[in-house]
């Protein structure tokens, strides 16, 4: 067995042993260890949540007063109290009036560990990831309070460069980690950003 799938069957263990839907908490719980930018009482907003790993962590760490609006294409399955969740394209105009109605305000942390269905050809899933980040940075303009957080998940490749500019011109801070649970083989990396300053003082990378 190489590294990479001991290390792949380690955390699914670990996740089942500690009922989490995903391995991938675990690559929230360490970075909210490091950051502790979770806390009680907080709102979050988790995008590309499905199964439901990181809205588990999430809702653990803001605990009964505060409140966790997954959002998936997918329909994620949770019962806790202090959890709500959307299935919905992050695309679809409705998303961020949906995600505010249930988050009861603005978020104080937006989470996101959103990924198309890899294809294989990794310019493509690159660039397909690239577009749902910008996304989310986006709904984040509507959905984010004034000096508030986001952990962003990132294919790193062909434009992520152009992202990592749009995080530094939005927060004050932008720190990058690569979580113990994710796969040192995977191009992936996560974005640690806090003093969120609103809109972008850079023009739209679309445009
Ligand atoms: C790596 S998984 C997230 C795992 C999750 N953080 C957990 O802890 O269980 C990425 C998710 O992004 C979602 N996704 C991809 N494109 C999306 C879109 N356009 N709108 C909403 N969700 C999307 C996928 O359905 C998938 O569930």
């Amino acid at each position: 067995m190489r590294l990479h799938e001991a290390k792949k069957d380690l955390y699914r263990r670990l996740a089942k042993e500690q009922g989490f839907k995903s391995r991938a908490a675990f690559k929230l719980i360490e970075a909210n260890e490091k950051y502790r930018f979770i806390r009680e009482g907080d709102r979050v907003v988790d995008f590309g949540a499905a199964p439901g790993g990181w809205v588990q962590a999430a809702a653990g760490f803001v605990g009964p007063d505060g409140r966790v609006v997954g959002v998936d294409l997918n329909e994620v399955r949770l019962k806790d109290e202090n959890v709500a969740t959307l299935a919905i394209d992050v695309n679809d105009p409705k998303v961020a009036e949906e995600v505010e109605g249930l988050l009861g305000g603005r978020a104080d942390v937006v989470l996101s560990d959103i990924a198309p269905s890899v294809s294989g050809v990794w310019e493509l899933d690159q660039i397909r990831q690239v577009d749902l980040t910008l996304r989310v940075l986006g709904l984040s303009e509507t959905l984010l309070r004034r000096n508030g957080k986001g952990f962003f998940k990132l294919f790193e490749g062909e434009r992520s460069a152009e992202v990592r500019e749009e995080f530094r011109s939005r927060f004050a801070v932008v720190r990058v980690l690569k979580p113990a649970a994710s796969r040192s083989a995977s191009s992936e990396l996560y974005y640690y950003c806090e003093g969120w300053k609103g809109v972008s003082t850079r023009p739209a990378i679309d445009s």
